[in-house]
């Protein structure tokens, strides 16, 4: 029998490419979303590729009686945690709603686990923990700075809140996945990223720039980098995918309580170098302006992925111009 493993916000753009790899890998997922950002047809993505519907409960994770009764109708074994609010800027604008989505609804899935005996959590963390840092590439001890965001500071307190309850819950154990920056879709080209209303993130904009949506305004060239561009670590969804599954099988062998790993190719790319590559592997010219700098954005950050490849015995397999390749396909799919 498959091991069924809970997954909130599995139908968003991280969570919908674990579903596969989940499933792949022989487990069951058990989907959570309220569809607040997210399109259902994903779901009919979701479904082609596996060749069945996943089973989904649309639920807030924050409703603690509905997620009650889900827990009791499953023998769930392991929880992935993705159901968050993630845009920087709007952060900024309503903190409380930031503060009360992403927290309240770690708050509920831990007391669950806590009454149902479920002792194992993979939390989507985030690169944003560190703020800019003084050395580039940055390890997981990498002290924080003051987070640049509201977002940013709901991904700390989330860590803080998952070690502090592993202090209290001897058999409890964690994986805290700090992703750096998601890009990419399912080589099928059937799921992948798509938000609802305005995307805030690069490829996403970047995708309708290169379907003549939207001009793409380039944040700031004035940075201290090569080309004065901010630089990124960018990773294909799919292998970030593979990392939870690694991380799940990972927390059912290890005597560790609580790691944090970070995710990423372990190299920056400037936001022109992403670009520039975007418009060779999918022979378009991207339109854009260069714009003042946005606020809360950090010069450059890209991760040192080695204990990901120990520990986990992970490591990527997609290229960035892979990714850049998938993401176009994908938008173009969302057209037809
Ligand atoms: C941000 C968060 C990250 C979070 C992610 C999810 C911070 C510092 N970063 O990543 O933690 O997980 O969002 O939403 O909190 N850019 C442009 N023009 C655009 C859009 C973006 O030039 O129209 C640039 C940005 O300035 C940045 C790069 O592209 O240099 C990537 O931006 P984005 O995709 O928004 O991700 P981050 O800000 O790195």
């Amino acid at each position: 029998m498959r091991k069924q493993i809970l997954v909130t916000g599995g139908v968003g753009f991280i969570g919908s490419h674990t579903i596969l790899s989940l499933h792949n890998a022989g487990y069951e997922p058990i989907i959570v979303d309220n569809l607040s950002n997210t399109h259902t047809s994903i779901l009919d993505g979701l479904s082609s590729i596996l060749g069945h519907s996943p089973k989904l409960h649309v639920v807030d994770c924050c409703d603690e009686e509905a997620m009650n009764a889900i827990f009791k109708l499953y023998n769930i074994s392991g929880v992935i945690h993705f159901a968050a609010f993630k845009s920087v800027a709007e952060s900024v604008a309503e903190p409380e709603k930031y503060k009360r989505n992403n927290l309240d609804s770690l708050q509920v899935i831990l007391k669950l686990m806590d009454q149902h005996q479920v002792h194992h959590l993979v939390f989507s963390s985030s690169a944003t923990v560190y703020g800019q840092p003084d050395v580039n590439p940055v390890l997981e001890e990498t002290p924080w700075k003051e987070a640049a965001s509201p977002y940013g500071w709901t991904k700390q307190e989330g860590e803080r809140m998952i070690q502090a309850f592993a202090q209290s819950h001897s058999t409890f154990k964690s994986a805290l996945l700090r992703y750096f920056n998601p890009i990419g879709a399912h080589p099928s080209g059937k799921i992948g990223e798509y938000p609802i209303g305005i995307p805030n993130n690069l490829i996403p904009l970047v995708n309708q720039a290169a379907k003549g949506q939207r001009e793409l305004k380039i944040f700031g060239e004035d940075y201290n980098t090569p080309d004065g561009t901010c630089i990124r670590d960018y990773i294909h969804v799919m292998d970030l995918a593979d990392a939870h599954v690694k991380a799940l099988t990972w927390l059912e062998e290890t005597p560790l309580q609580v790691e944090a790993f970070n995710l990423g190719q372990g190299k920056g790319d400037s936001v022109l170098e992403i670009i520039r590559l975007y418009e060779k592997v999918n022979q378009i010219k991207i339109p854009f302006e260069i714009a003042p700098r946005r606020s809360g954005d950090v010069e450059q950050i890209w991760a040192d992925v080695s204990k990901a490849k120990k520990l986990l015995n992970w490591s990527t397999r997609f290229s960035s111009e892979e990714a850049l390749l998938h993401s176009f396909q994908f938008e173009k799919m969302i057209d037809q």
